[in-house]
């Protein structure tokens, strides 16, 4: 089976470019019970934690949605590195962010080996990508050691159960077997990041965002299913999952999908 984490696929087929990502938040936008967003809601308690005057990098920033969703709300004080380790998405979002009215700086940075000196920044944002890393613990001790020594790291991530009922239809129609749990968001989860945190960080506080999907069209379905990048998929399996949901849709009015997210916020040092 694919290896979703796997560095090469994720830098030359995943995040070749925004492409992929860009499909995935067009589908929760459109069909969001949570009318806030995501990134909003992320950006609220950014604002509430980090100071007016503050230098912040974005590691694994993506297509650089949160900035373009909060853009009007973007302190003149912050100073801004988004960075990712696949360049072609990060130069995507230099693109999307052209007209921003703020200037991040942007580079292509592995969170596993920052290159900024100890005590550099006052937060650093990891959305939605430790997942993603293989040497976490090396990810996360390099973020506590680019932080000042009061700063805070911000990182949304999902749980087990975000997605379960799209996920049964795609083991379904890929792998004609049961979903039993997310092989990719399990690597940094709701339920085990904090204690993945905390052999860096002193405190460690997590904050659910209620939401889910109530999808009434099959083509952003169909986006979101193709956004896997896998070779492996052919017409047939499209089809096929097209099928499947068109007729949840219309025996049910709507293709609930349950979500979960929720953010870690860390502060201080591990065993102080
Ligand atoms: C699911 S996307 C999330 C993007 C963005 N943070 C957001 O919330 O929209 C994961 C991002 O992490 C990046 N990534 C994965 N592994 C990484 C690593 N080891 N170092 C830096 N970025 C990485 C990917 O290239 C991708 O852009």
């Amino acid at each position: 089976m694919q290896n979703f984490n796997d560095p090469s696929y994720l830098k030359q087929a995943q995040y070749r470019s925004a492409e992929n990502l860009e499909a995935r938040i067009r589908l929760h936008k459109q069909f969001s019970t949570n009318p806030h967003g995501v990134y909003r809601w992320f950006f609220d308690h950014a604002l509430a934690h980090i100071p007016q005057k503050a230098s912040i990098l974005e590691v694994g920033s993506g297509s650089g949605e949160l900035w373009a969703s909060c853009k009007d709300r973007v302190p003149a004080g912050w100073d801004i590195t988004l960075s990712d380790f696949a360049i072609g998405i990060l130069n995507d979002a230099q693109k999307k962010l052209a007209s921003v009215p703020f200037e991040p700086e942007y580079r292509e940075i592995d969170v596993q080996s920052i290159p900024y000196p100890d005590e550099s920044f006052d937060a650093v944002f990891a959305n939605f990508m430790l997942y993603h890393v293989p040497d976490r613990d090396k990810a996360i001790a390099e973020i506590r050691r680019v932080l000042k020594p009061n700063g805070v790291v911000l990182s949304a991530t999902l749980g087990n159960d975000h997605m379960r009922e799209y996920n049964q239809v795609v083991y379904k129609v890929l792998f004609d077997s049961d979903f039993q749990t997310s092989i990719i968001h399990d690597q940094f989860s709701i339920e085990n990041g904090e204690a993945q945190l905390r052999k860096s960080f002193g405190q460690v506080e997590f904050i659910n965002y209620d939401d889910h999907l109530r999808v009434t069209e099959v083509e952003p379905m169909v986006d979101y299913f193709l956004s896997l990048a896998l070779p492996m998929i052919t017409s047939v399996h499209v089809e096929q999952f097209a099928e499947t949901v068109r007729s949840i849709i219309s025996n049910a009015g709507h293709f609930f999908i349950q979500k979960h997210t929720g953010m870690f916020i860390g502060r201080g040092y591990a065993g102080k």
